[in-house]
């Protein structure tokens, strides 16, 4: 048997995942103090949620979900996207009766049968968010400022926000009339898949990425001569509060998005660093999806985030927060003594790795590559003294420490403000 895993599903290995939980604590707290709660919601559901939310005649739902039948043959799918589900379980639990909007983030693996390649995966991660009940444009700014925010916080620069429009289901079939006339001529040049697109949802060839289809609508009429007094309004309103609030944009008329659920407001993230997957998070308001699933007329808006590609972004690893301690002891009562300290010192909240092999030598390499500031050394020697030896890796220098003062005197040297309690009566 060969250990090998499937084709775009990652491991993510520890030397990454400080990247990973910078991102989602960061994340976490942004979004927190915004007012949003976490949501968990299952990996899978019933088939019929996603292919009615993203519409059935999408990439995703013709061509990338993970579908099965379960024992009982239903029709299972394992979730592209997190915005169906966070609907269904919106309707499910009845959050519409909770005073609005109803505020939810969400962070896990999305799936989606992609053809792999850098920055897109077949599993990848997103934290999402999803605000409804309101359809203020106020709203709209609220949650694109602490997308940005968050970017800002996570100190990425290069990003460029792209703002769009959708329209409402009055206007937008408008657009697509002027849409299809204007592709009619164009047709020939269009790729095979956009030929059909077409015919069936006209808005998906200006997200094609084909070259012949990106030169076939470089001219193409954009979608605000089509909106509705409306929606005009709502983003005329939408652009206002972000330039008072000082969030850069840009207007692309060409933003359609790849699921059929977005109305109004649309908005993508993108990073010049990313080569052709160079979205790093999208979103924009869903004002017809709680009714397309069965609940009352709702309004929603919301974005994910990629977490992959964010991460990718990220120039070092973030620091360490923790304070660290190396323990490198030798013989029995060295090491007895050493995992004493350690419980105690974890108790404390400090991090403390525990040297393993029958020589200091080599402990002492492992501690030099683990980064840690200080090492305590027990050795034979130490306890036949009664003393550990506290060194100091950057600046080498050395103090002897009496056993009975070592957990107070370590506590303080890596933690100034901490209160040592529980003192080293008991090592
Ligand atoms: P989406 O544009 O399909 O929107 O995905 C959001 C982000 O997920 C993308 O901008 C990208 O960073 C990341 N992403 C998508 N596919 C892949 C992939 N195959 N590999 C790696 N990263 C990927 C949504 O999913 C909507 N649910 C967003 C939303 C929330 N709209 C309203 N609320």
């Amino acid at each position: 048997m060969e250990a090998k895993g499937i084709k775009g599903f990652k491991d993510i290995l520890p030397d990454d995942i400080k990247k990973w939980h910078f991102l989602e604590e960061t994340a976490k707290e942004v979004f927190e103090n915004a007012g949003y709660s976490e949501i968990r919601v299952p990996i899978m559901e019933f088939t019929e949620i996603f292919s009615r939310s993203i519409g059935e005649d999408t990439d995703i739902v013709e061509k990338e979900m993970y579908t099965f039948q379960d024992k009982s043959g239903r029709s299972i799918t394992l979730r592209p996207e997190g915005t169906a589900s966070i609907v269904r379980a919106y309707i499910e639990h009845g959050l519409h009766a909770d005073p609005q909007p109803t505020r939810l983030y969400y962070l896990g693996p999305m799936f989606r049968y992609e053809r792999p390649q850098a920055g897109r995966y077949r599993q990848f991660y997103q934290i999402g968010v999803e605000a409804l009940g309101i359809d203020e444009p106020l709203l709209d700014a609220e949650v694109i400022m602490m997308l940005w925010h968050l970017f800002e916080r996570l100190k990425l620069n290069y990003l460029e926000l792209q703002l769009n429009s959708l329209g409402c289901k009055n206007c937008r079939p408008l657009y697509i009339k002027t849409l299809r006339n204007y592709l009619t001529d164009k047709l020939p040049l269009l790729c095979p898949d956009c030929k059909k697109r077409y015919e069936v949802n006209p808005l998906r060839v200006l997200d094609c990425k084909r070259e012949q289809c990106i030169n076939a609508v470089a001219n193409v009429p954009g979608i605000f001569d089509s909106l509705c007094p409306s929606c005009k309004k709502h983003f005329d309103e939408v652009k206002g509060y972000l330039r008072e609030l000082s969030i850069p944009f840009v207007v692309n008329q060409k933003i359609v998005r790849g699921l059929d659920y977005y109305t109004k407001t649309t908005f993508e993230v993108i990073s010049e660093k990313l080569g052709a997957q160079n979205a790093v998070a999208a979103g924009g308001r869903y004002d017809g999806l709680v009714k397309d699933l069965g609940g009352p007329p709702t309004p929603g808006i919301g974005f994910a985030i990629g977490v992959e590609r964010t991460i990718s972004l990220f120039k070092n690893t973030p620091p360490e927060q923790k304070p660290l301690i190396f323990l490198a002891s030798l013989g029995n009562s060295g090491q007895a003594f050493s995992m004493k300290l350690a419980r105690q010192m974890r108790d404390a909240g400090i991090k403390v790795e525990l040297g393993y092999g029958d020589s200091l030598k080599s402990q002492m390499r492992k501690a030099d590559k683990s980064g840690t500031g200080y090492v305590l050394i027990i050795g034979d020697e130490e306890i036949k003294k009664g003393s550990a030896i506290l060194r100091n890796m950057r600046t080498k220098s050395q103090e002897n420490i009496p056993f009975g003062s070592v957990f107070e005197t370590v506590t303080k040297r890596l933690r100034p403000e901490a209160q040592p309690e529980g003192l080293s009566d008991n090592i």
